[in-house]
């Protein structure tokens, strides 16, 4: 069985963290990292099976571990990727908008040829990802319009940057239209989305993204159009927040437990 270490205790980290002790996903979890120990602690009095709990980052990729997982944030996949991958792991990595920096995605683009190692990126909070990584050569356009209540995207830096108050939207409102780049720099915890389509696809300046607020919703809706010489895709999905981040959804959480699952498993793989 594949050993895990978990970087991220948080909403992601915990469904994770379950899966694994209830044999959902056929793995061990044995070391745990959050910079908030009251976060590591509560998770590991969650478990059945205790995991260690490391007192840096550092050692979890320096124990006896086969992958690592980052459900924490962009700071920490700057922070620690690397190290990680030289540390000769495999990283299944959540906050996927850290790759839009060109010399983070290079620097480890780099390292997985080097160290011969994998970095898995979840589909997340939408679907169809297999269609955009396999139409990439025929692609002319790819947009992705997400709504979300306002209180999904309370704390991003948009809201300082362009001295909005987020209170003041009261009806359902367009507030960003722009590139994927720009998305994610503004919006670093909502719209990792935005990171995974522009990286099977066109790259960050060629991807569209509009985010819009929408006091009356309770889901985070993501509208994905592609079109190009292949012919014409369309997806929505209209994810249930998770309870305790409305920030991140569901489905994010689901898709992070299969995709570690499939990596643990020596099974059929299904899809592209
Ligand atoms: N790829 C996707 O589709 C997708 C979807 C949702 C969320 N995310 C991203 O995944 C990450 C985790 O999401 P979540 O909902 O679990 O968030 P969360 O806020 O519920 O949990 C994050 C946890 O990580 C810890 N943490 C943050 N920075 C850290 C660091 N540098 N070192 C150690 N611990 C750190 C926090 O204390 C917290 O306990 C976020 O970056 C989020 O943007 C990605």
């Amino acid at each position: 069985m594949k050993k895990i270490g978990l970087l991220g205790c948080g909403a992601i980290g915990t469904q994770i963290a379950l899966a694994i002790d209830t044999g959902k996903i056929p793995a061990e979890l044995t070391h745990i990292y959050d910079f908030d120990n009251a976060k590591a602690e509560a998770l590991a009095a969650k478990l059945a099976k205790r995991p260690i709990i490391v007192a840096n980052p550092h050692l979890l990729s320096s124990n006896n571990v086969d992958i690592v997982v980052e459900a924490a944030s962009q700071d920490a996949v700057k922070n620690h990727a690397l190290s990680i991958l030289q540390n000769r792991k495999d990283l299944m990595m959540m906050s996927v908008g850290a790759l839009l920096d060109e010399s983070v995605l290079d620097i480890l683009f780099d390292a997985c040829r080097e160290f011969k190692k994998k970095i898995y990126l979840p589909s997340g909070a939408i679907a169809g990802l297999d269609a955009i990584k396999s139409v990439k050569d025929e692609l002319e356009s790819l947009t992705l319009v997400t709504t979300k209540n306002p209180k999904a995207l309370a704390g991003a830096k948009f809201f300082e940057a362009k001295k909005m108050d987020i209170h003041s939207i009261t009806q359902k409102t367009a507030i960003f239209e722009g590139p994927a780049k720009e998305a994610v720099t503004l919006f670093p915890a909502n719209i990792n989305v935005a990171a995974l389509l522009s990286l099977a696809g066109l790259g960050s300046t060629k991807t569209s993204v509009k985010i819009i607020a929408d006091p009356e919703t309770d889901k985070n809706i993501h509208q994905i159009e592609a079109r190009g010489k292949f012919g014409k895709i369309t997806i929505q999905v209209e994810n249930v927040p998770d309870p305790t981040n409305p920030k991140t959804s569901r489905l994010a959480i689901l898709s992070a437990i299969e995709c570690l699952r499939t990596a643990c498993t020596d099974d059929i793989k299904i899809g592209t």
